[in-house]
């Protein structure tokens, strides 16, 4: 019998509208304790946020200093010791010469905005028709309606589709589901497909192509080849077009580099981040680029057209400021590398297990994901909601993971992701892939066809 809930009738409704959800008192390195002081191993972090574990003190301290000396200015009239100190920090972290910041709260946010600032330095570059995105296809860029249109998840576009604008997409690399079987030459899996969108579009009409560097949850942690992002570089300047990096999900050391963009030796022209940037003790996310895409905009009509109440504020990048250099100064980044390694191997050894189409990913971000049939890969039908019902069999174990549906066809298919904190250890990971099976062997229970 599932626990009594402190909270049955909440006043707050959350996403889902049916459910009474256990309340988390505290937290502490890679666990959760909730009301009634069970345990859960936070094996994705949240939403891929809690990557410096859960209870840090100098987090907290750095909030409580900060907002003791001033909590809020706005950037309109004053900058700040936090702001200036967090967007150095950066510089020496992002690709050379990208060492200007903006800062918000969400990834939403920042990949509305870098989306605005592309269109902008087009329009005060002199070449106003570029006004066109082009992003991947599964795709996950945001819940704001430029971000969403960005986007490719049907079941979130659905409702809205009359509000969103409408944005090319190339397929994103997936190979589990390419079909390709590895073809050197894949438009998909090699970054190709890019250029007969822009000309399609018309390169005179293309202002960005947004991407994400690993895929998330859409695509449950693919990684590119290695010479994926090289080719959309290539094509970007071919045609004049920005790249921007969503690394919103990958950035902060996710995937065991500060930035997924380091494996692949490309430099895009904007960068999102969020999301683990401050370990989650805040709300923060960023917008990073070079001199080189704001000079147009400071000789021109010398300011940013985009403006929110939070941005820029002093208590956020304090916490922020504080979060990357503990990140440094522990090398949590190296760790999630070293660590990231072990997390693989142990979560592969899960594909023998029934249902398990394939595990994957690189360092703290991995994927699962359940077929119907591990020979053809054929999704479970989305009636049977196989990746909601293991999650809730990894809850109910004391295990928690982000579950993905539909990127098999845009409506089925089924996965979970697994992104721990980077100071998990090993017998912590073990205590993942048990507490997965026992997960697992229940999904399978509970759908099991009835005789
Ligand atoms: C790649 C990527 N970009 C943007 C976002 C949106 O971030 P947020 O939910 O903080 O608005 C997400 C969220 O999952 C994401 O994974």
């Amino acid at each position: 019998m599932p626990a009594e809930h402190r909270y049955p009738n909440s006043p707050v409704f959350y996403r889902n509208l049916r459910k009474s959800l256990p309340c988390i008192v505290r937290g502490e390195g890679c666990y959760l304790y909730d009301e009634n002081g069970k345990r859960y191993l936070d094996a994705s972090g949240g939403a891929f946020v809690a990557n410096v574990g859960h209870g840090v003190g100098e987090l907290s301290r750095a909030l409580l200093e900060q907002v003791s000396r001033v909590a809020y200015v706005n950037g309109t009239a004053f900058t700040n010791e936090p702001v200036e100190e967090l967007a150095a920090e950066l510089a020496t972290l992002s690709p050379a010469g990208m060492d200007k910041s903006y800062f918000l709260s969400s990834g939403s946010e920042a990949v509305e905005a870098a989306l605005k600032l592309a269109r902008q330095y087009w329009v005060e570059s002199g070449l106003p028709g570029k006004h066109k995105i082009v992003s991947q296809t599964p795709g996950y860029h945001g819940n704001t309606l430029l971000a969403l249109s960005a986007s490719a998840r049907e079941h979130y576009k659905k409702l809205y589709g009359s509000w969103l604008v409408k944005v090319p997409m190339i397929p994103a690399p997936y190979p589990y589901r390419c079909g390709c079987m590895g073809a050197p030459d894949c438009p998909a899996c090699t970054g190709s497909a890019l250029e007969e969108v822009i000309l399609r579009e018309g390169p005179e009409t293309v202002a960005a192509v947004i991407m994400e560097p690993v895929g998330g949850s859409s695509t449950g942690a693919s990684v590119p080849r290695p010479d994926y992002h090289r080719r959309l570089r290539e094509i970007c300047d071919r045609y004049q077009v920005l790249l921007i990096a969503d690394e919103v999900l990958t950035g902060a050391g996710r995937t065991g580099k500060w930035l997924a963009m380091e494996y692949f030796g490309a430099a895009p022209d904007i960068i999102t981040m969020g999301k683990g940037i401050s370990g989650g003790y805040v709300p923060l996310s960023a917008v990073i680029t070079s001199a080189r895409i704001i000079e147009p905009i400071v000789r021109g009509s010398g300011a940013f057209k985009h403006a929110q109440t939070f941005s820029h504020v002093p208590s956020i990048c304090a916490v922020g400021l504080a979060a990357v250099r503990y990140i440094k100064s522990r090398r949590l980044v190296e760790a999630a590398a070293a660590t990231g390694t072990l997390l693989q191997k142990a979560l592969r050894s899960l594909e023998t297990l029934p249902a398990v189409g394939e595990a994957r990913g690189i360092g703290m971000l991995a994927g699962v994901e359940f077929v119907a049939d591990k020979k053809t890969r054929a999704p479970f039908p989305r009636a049977l909601k196989f990746a909601e019902t293991f999650t809730e069999a990894a809850q109910e174990a004391g295990l928690v993971v982000w579950p993905n549906v539909g990127q098999a066809d845009g409506e089925n298919g089924d996965l979970v992701m697994i992104a721990p904190p980077f100071i998990i250890r090993p017998p912590e990971i073990d205590s993942l892939v048990s507490l997965f099976k026992t997960a697992l062997e229940a999904t399978l229970r509970k759908l099991a066809p009835r005789s």
